[in-house]
């Protein structure tokens, strides 16, 4: 989705501290980029369509004149296709501000209408133009400042979006403004920034405020003031961010996602470890930022149904704490995608457990869907990555992943994060409720950490080349199946969309017991089936499946620690033995690199998939 930048300084100039925010914001997906700069009484603007690069090259080749006050923007096209024309920041008919916008404004053909009646000429197939003009129309009709103008503006608008605007007048003046899709801000003496997220602030602060639906932001270098659209003053707190600026780096990895993978056993130990009690064979689902993270023995207790709603992988993630929750707290859990929950009028129990799960926490139908199940009664609870996101700030209780900054838009270790949050709060529910008794709680918290050197090992060299190996083999497969059981099936869809993710290859995850009911049809020689298998309860179920594929003439990848189905494959890929219960956070990792590899060898760009945001923060 797009991002936004903005700052204004006490002095010096503000255009690359804008490009270096963009190019930050790069992960979230674009197809063309601009910069507006303020200049006493105007804004200069440059937008171009494709990557930032081209925009810099642009800016070399003709430069624009230094300005303490900016605002910048990569546009993922909705109105109107990527062009120059099209791309952010858009201004009035005379120039005298920029704006920049994430979001749809849903009548921008009324508003169109309404303002070309008036004289005013339209220069872009966009929603957001029509805005910038209103802004125009309300500093016509003598608003007082921008902020004022904005507010005025907002009110005819309908729609989601989160948005950011400036000029410079008589004073330097940035506003920002947020329904839907978020915008945060950091104010130091030096300067005042905002953002789309917080990544594009922490080279400036890591003190951040993050604005609410109907919020409009005022900003000038050491403060700023946030009103509601009807101008009445509020005061929003700011949170401190741990991340660092480096973790928003690729380090040593040619690519973002990458590096993530070899991030997981330190996600792990972040995710867990610290929330170990070895001596009440428990764990603390708290944080340092939450206390106790909302979650009292009283709450707890009191749950008779989770209800999960979530989107792509954090989902995945959502059907594995399906698997936890019922086995280890013997608690009812439904799974459903946010985006169906949210128009399907559910019916919920009472005291149903809303557990929404999100990397970014900022997911407009998992918002949505956790919003509606509040209305219904239901304690809203999120599994998150992102501290300071508006799922944390909307939810009760919350247990943070601590999976660091996430910029591969293929989601890696933020699942993996969410697995062992949901197995942490799975052995919380249980010991809170007396399901789980201390011995019980103490061997399922150590089965915890015999997972870091598993992790270790399956991200060895030695694992990779064999994974590369197999890569290799299967680059030209027709399509692939991936088919798993029990708490390994939704590793088997989390395999499946990996692969589409980021290769552009054809695959399928199923739960392996559904293959004779239709997807078997599929199999003949050359198609690619992995087969995700794990000792335990459903073991030689799914070993059957490994037999029936490869008596089709299809080929098989095993991938997991039961021994027979490794022997039966046509490639094994074994992963270290675990309890059933954490299977899935090691069976995962060679489905990533599976990808990886695959998509690498056919060429692909890994790091910024065709068509893919990495924050879907509208609908
Ligand atoms: O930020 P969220 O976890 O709410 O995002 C949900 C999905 O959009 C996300 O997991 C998406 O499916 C990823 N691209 C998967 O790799």
């Amino acid at each position: 989705m797009c991002g936004i930048v903005g700052a204004v300084l006490t002095e010096g100039s503000v255009l690359e501290g804008l490009l270096g925010g963009l190019r930050v914001l790069e992960y979230r997906g674009y197809d063309s980029a601009g910069v507006a700069l303020g200049l006493e009484g105007g804004v200069s603007i440059r937008r171009k369509a494709g990557r930032i690069e081209k925009l810099e090259d642009d800016l070399r080749a003709v430069p624009l004149a230094d300005s303490p006050i900016g605002i910048g923007h990569t546009r993922w096209a909705t109105h109107g296709p990527p062009t120059d024309e099209n791309a952010h920041p858009h201004t009035d008919n005379q120039r005298r501000l920029a704006l920049v916008h994430n979001g749809i404004i849903e009548n921008h053909s009324e508003l169109r209408a309404e303002l070309e009646a008036e004289g005013v000429t339209f220069s872009s197939g966009t929603d957001t133009e029509a805005l910038a003009h209103l802004l125009g129309r309300e500093l016509d009709r003598s608003a007082p400042s921008l902020a004022e103008a904005l507010r005025r503006a907002l009110r005819l608008v309908h729609g989601y979006y989160a948005v950011a605007a400036m000029r410079f007048g008589d004073e330097k003046e940035l506003v920002c403004a947020r329904q839907g899709p978020p915008i945060c801000v950091g104010v130091t003496p030096e300067g005042s920034y905002l953002g789309s997220d917080v990544l594009a602030l922490i080279p400036h602060t890591r003190d951040i405020v993050f604005l609410e639906d109907g919020d409009v932001c005022e900003l000038a270098p050491g403060r700023m003031e946030v009103t509601r659209i009807d101008g009445s003053v509020v005061q929003r707190a700011s949170h401190h961010v741990s991340w660092e600026e480096a973790d928003a780096g690729k380090g040593v990895y040619p690519h973002y996602m990458l590096k993530e993978i070899h991030e997981q056993p330190d996600v792990l130990a972040r995710t867990a470890f610290s929330r170990i009690d070895e001596a009440r064979g428990d764990v603390n689902l708290g944080h340092d930022e939450l206390g106790d993270g909302g979650w009292s023995d009283a709450l707890l207790q009191s749950i008779d149904r989770v209800q999960v709603a979530a989107c792509g992988t954090a989902l995945h993630a959502g059907y594995i704490a399906r698997y936890l929750i019922e086995g280890l707290a013997r608690i009812p859990v439904d799974v459903d995608y946010a985006s169906e929950f949210r128009y399907r009028d559910p019916v919920l129990a009472p005291n149903t457990l809303a557990l929404a799960i999100s990397q970014s926490g900022e997911t407009a139908d998992t918002l949505a869907a956790q919003r509606l199940a509040r209305e219904k009664g239901c304690t809203p609870a999120a599994i998150c990555n992102v501290a300071g996101s508006t799922l944390v700030r909307e939810s009760d209780a919350v247990v943070l992943t601590n999976a660091g900054p996430e910029i591969g838009v293929a989601s890696t270790k933020a699942f993996v994060a969410q697995v062992i949050a949901a197995y942490l709060l799975a052995v919380r529910l249980g010991r809170a409720r007396g399901v789980i008794d201390r011995v019980q709680g103490l061997e399922l918290v150590r089965e915890l950490r015999l997972l870091r050197p598993s992790l270790e090992r399956l991200l060895s060299e030695d694992h990779v080349a064999e994974i590369k190996a197999v890569a290799g083999r299967h680059l030209n497969a027709k399509g692939f199946m991936f088919l798993g059981r029990g708490i390994n099936y939704p590793v088997a869809l989390e395999g499946a969309l990996k692969l589409k993710e980021i290769s552009y290859m054809h695959a399928e995850g199923y739960p392996a017991g559904e293959m004779k009911h239709g997807p078997i049809a599929l199999i003949e020689p050359g198609m690619s089936t992995v087969v995700v298998n794990s000792r335990g309860l459903v073991a030689d179920k799914a070993r059957s499946n490994v037999e029936q594929v490869r008596a089709r003439g299809g080929q098989v990848i095993c991938v997991g620690s039961d021994p027979e189905s490794l022997a039966l494959a046509d490639e094994a890929i074994e992963v270290p033995r675990s309890s059933e219960w954490l299977s899935p956070v090691l069976n995962v990792i060679p489905l990533q690199l599976l990808s990886y590899e695959i998509a690498r060898l056919r060429g692909c760009d890994i790091d910024k998939p065709r068509n893919l945001a990495k924050s879907v923060t509208v609908e």
